[in-house]
């Protein structure tokens, strides 16, 4: 050949070979392109003519089998489109559609090696979903997982805002949120939300993490964030067989703030309900024997300040029962609180009550009430332990007609005690795949009796609730307990950064509604810093399927006006909608109650106090409604006037718009009551 043609011919090489295959949203504002180009397996992302996510790197690597990624090219690909609405049997809307298209890019290894595995992307209009899948082959059964070699590259690490919480540290997901330029975000947890210079923002997380390790970011090069799995005890990542599918990666897109809030992505990519008739699991509020422990006036552990007493027990049964409440939650009633729990959790005994409570005569009385016993298991993050108790835990529940347990996991992160299988004590993080078997094993375990699961310190949420909803909340945040004695306690922009961050993944259960803001007295750091009316508004902003109304009943009862508002309020929704939002500065959502026309709305701001202009289109212009408002009095200010608030009703429609001053710190809650037509 000549000389020419040959060097033509070696240019040329790298573009007849390397590939690219696109899909795009079914509107065609996000485009998915995965290349081959010089045998990198790649992915971009643009997002309305702008390259959101720069090419990117994809692929696994283990530890006895050579990786997958480079040197691997696109042997096939094969396009799919789904558009279907699915049923939840609780949650922010009864409906929800599913409407992506789809495309699987098969991969093999170069010539004479064997190895071969997919990505599946599915590309909605508020986002991409992808997942590695790996079929069986030759030589490739057991499998170890030491790296996961996915990146996210994302653009202006400088002018790109983010909010994050720092990824394995000591106190697993309950940190205060940092707001930082993206460069600055060095290892962080999902979700993980960002804002472009060009105002378009977005939020990295996953979906079905089920028999996997979590995913966190670490920023690699400016920008460039790589999946950083958590690790087994032993420095393995994931241990599984072929074939296998790892959890969903996600990256929600939205021109605006509240678009993320209005994303079904994270639902949409978890598999539908594997538990059938799930007529048993009952959305809710409750009160408990909780935070009276929190302020240090009654111990979980016997003693002369014992709360979970029966006699105690029945006066809160009594206070539910006048108000409406489902539930009653009682911790500290079994046995091994005494001493330093957080350190003994192999002393806990989950059928054992103490002495001053009879679950015989709790039982009856929630009966009598119509009140149910909500349970609670403290693990202390002893799981083996727990393990071993927990199908007669559970059995004891389900006998005394308990079908709402909370567990708990206090411990230092990677302090998790596991016994393995030769009786050595191991120690585990809370988010590695050994833990996200443990906390699906007790959920589908209390399924099996009708129980659902409240879970503290928890594994992330991706969405599992659609699979098993029966997983009805979880914490997973820094919730109201951190105002009794979290140093420092939650300041005025944690609630209005939550919905942008922490909620994306599911419900949590905040334990909103205290009404005696300084419980610790005038001078205390430790309080609650909001005003009343934004206490009221976190029961519509901060979903959660069920909700504790957190504070003592005599705390609701001087105040019994504000407390209506609590008490009319439901925990399940027909449908729900963001209408306004900056993260970390102000939200405002109006949800719709399940089966009704009557709608909620719940706004709140960070430490600055602001006019919000609401549109009210989102009720049925058909009908009228009263409206009745709690906000903040004209004097309101978190710190120096918190309990300033006005309780009105006006007539409304569809057609008004609402101006609401939110004070410093403040917020408004507002029912929205149907007038028959
Ligand atoms: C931490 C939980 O978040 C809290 O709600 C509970 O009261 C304590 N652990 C004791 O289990
Ligand atoms: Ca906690």
């Amino acid at each position: 050949m000549h000389r020419t043609s040959l060097i033509l011919l070696a240019l040329l090489c790298p573009l007849v070979f390397a590939k690219d295959v696109s899909v795009h949203s079914p509107d065609g504002a996000i485009v998915v392109t995965v290349s081959d180009d010089q045998a990198h397996p790649r992915y971009r992302v643009s997002y309305r003519g702008q390259q959101v996510i720069a090419p990117s790197r994809l692929g696994l690597v283990f530890k006895d089998h050579a990786s997958f990624g480079d040197g691997y090219r696109i042997a096939a690909s094969a396009p799919a489109q789904a558009d279907a609405v699915w049923t939840q049997p609780w949650g922010e809307r009864k409906h929800v559609r599913d409407r992506h298209n789809e495309l699987r890019v098969d991969f093999t290894g170069a010539p004479g090696e064997s190895g071969r595995f997919s990505v599946r992307f599915r590309v909605f209009d508020d986002g991409i979903g992808f997942r590695y899948e790996v079929p069986r082959q030759p030589g490739m059964e057991q499998v170890d997982i030491v790296d996961e070699s996915t990146e996210f590259a994302l653009p202006d690490s400088d002018q790109t805002r983010a909010w994050w919480i720092p990824a394995r540290a000591w106190r697993s997901l309950e940190y205060l949120y940092r707001n930082t330029s993206l460069r600055e975000a060095a290892h962080v947890e999902t979700p993980f939300t960002f804002r472009l210079a060009s105002g378009v923002h977005m939020s990295i997380h996953e979906a079905a993490l089920t028999d996997y390790a979590s995913m966190t970011l670490a920023q690699q090069r400016d920008g460039v964030f790589k999946a950083d799995l958590t690790p087994w005890y032993d420095g393995i990542k994931v241990k599984t067989r072929t074939d296998f599918k790892s959890p969903w990666r996600t990256v929600q897109i939205s021109p605006d703030a509240p678009g993320l809030l209005n994303s079904d992505l994270i639902l949409n990519l978890n598999e539908p309900n594997k538990l059938g008739d799930v007529s048993w699991v009952k959305p809710g509020k409750y009160v408990g024997i909780w935070w009276a422990m929190h302020l240090w006036k009654k111990t979980w552990s016997a003693g002369p300040q014992h709360g979970a007493t029966t006699a105690e027990t029945k006066r809160y049964m009594d206070f539910a029962a006048r108000y409406g409440f489902a539930g009653v939650l009682v911790e500290g009633w079994n046995e091994g609180w005494d001493g330093e729990w957080p350190d003994n959790g192999d002393l806990f005994k989950f059928t054992t009550p103490y002495a001053d409570f009879d679950m015989k005569e709790v039982a009856a009385y929630a009966k009598h009430t119509g009140v149910e016993l909500i349970g609670h298991h403290e693990t202390s993050g002893a799981v083996s332990h727990y393990a071993s108790q927990m199908g007669a835990a559970y059995d004891y529940y389900r006998d005394h007609h308990v079908t709402q347990v909370k567990t708990g996991y206090v411990a230092d992160n990677a302090r998790i005690k596991r016994v393995d299988e030769q009786g050595r004590v191991r120690y585990e993080w809370h988010d590695g795949q050994f833990m996200a078997g443990e906390y699906l094993r007790s959920v589908q375990e209390a399924a099996k009796r009708h129980i659902s699961i409240d879970t503290h310190e928890p594994i992330k949420d991706t969405g599992l609730r659609r699979t098993y909803p029966n997983w009805i909340t979880r914490e997973g945040a820094r919730g109201q307990e951190y105002n009794a004695w979290g140093f420092p306690p939650n300041p005025p922009e944690h609630t209005a950064t939550l919905p942008f961050t922490r909620m994306l993944a599911g419900p949590f259960d905040y334990t909103p509604g205290i009404f005696n803001l300084k419980p610790n007295g005038e001078k205390a750091e430790n309080r609650v810093r909001s005003t009343l009316a934004k206490e009221l508004a976190l029961y519509v902003v901060l979903y959660s399927p069920i909700q504790m109304a957190a504070d003592l009943p005599e705390n609701y009862e001087a105040r019994r006006d504000a407390f209506q508002f609590i008490v009319d309020v439901p925990t399940d929704w027909e449908n729900s909608r963001a209408l306004a939002g900056e993260v970390g500065q102000f939200v405002a959502i109006a949800r719709q109650r399940r089966d009704s026309h009557d709608w909620f709305l719940g706004a709140l701001t960070d430490a600055s106090a602001r006019t919000l202009d609401i549109k009210l289109d989102f009720l049925d212009p058909a009908r009228h409604y009263v409206a009745q408002i709690y906000r903040d009095g004209a004097q309101a200010h978190w710190d120096s006037n918190p309990y300033d608030i006005v309780i009105e009703q006006r007539s409304a429609g569809a057609a008004q718009t609402l101006s609401l001053w939110l004070a410093p710190g403040g917020g408004a809650a507002i029912r929205f009551r149907a007038l028959d037509k």
